[in-house]
């Protein structure tokens, strides 16, 4: 059992950037609560965190063991599998369909995570390009979401067949 948590753009500036918004606690925190959390529930959880999209593209893509493009494929050392993906995408959440399509390629069942209620700020944030695909999505219970994910997914989330 693998989770792999992905944070997208500018959640590498949680606990700075509009604390009134996203609060204080920093994304480093974070990481290292979720792996305890992770070793508490029996499970193993590998964390990312970029503010590129074609990086997250390709670490989705390794997800399912796969090497981040066919020329590179071959001698990558071959990744371990995942079995349930939790993913902040950020801004990229409202934008990304190079994302939803990653996601749906690998087919590893998701959670969409924000620390925010996207539906009681801007309306272009209500919009999501994951939700419709996602397992479960998250917002508004800010940090503690991450904490109410990783129990989701160490507890109902895998893939066919594992
Ligand atoms: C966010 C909400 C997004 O709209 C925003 O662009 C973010 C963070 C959240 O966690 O609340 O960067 O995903």
């Amino acid at each position: 059992r693998r989770i792999l948590l992905i944070n997208g753009p500018n959640l590498n500036l949680l606990g700075k950037r509009e604390p009134h918004i996203y609060g204080s606690t920093t994304l480093p925190d974070i990481e290292a609560q979720a792996r305890q959390q992770a070793s508490s529930l029996g499970v193993e959880i590998e964390t990312f965190q970029s503010n590129h999209e074609g990086a997250i593209v390709d670490r989705i893509q390794e997800a399912a063991g796969w090497g981040p493009n066919t020329t590179t494929q071959e001698t990558d050392a071959p990744r371990k599998k995942v079995s349930a993906i939790i993913i902040n995408a950020g801004a990229l959440t409202h934008t990304s369909v190079a994302i939803r399509d990653a996601l749906a390629a690998v087919a590893i069942p998701f959670v969409e995570l924000h620390v925010s209620n996207v539906h009681a700020r801007e309306p272009f944030r209500a919009q999501s390009y994951l939700s419709d695909k996602a397992v479960a999505v998250i917002c508004g219970m800010g940090v503690y979401g991450y904490t109410a994910a990783i129990e989701f997914a160490a507890r109902h989330l895998r893939i066919e067949g594992e």
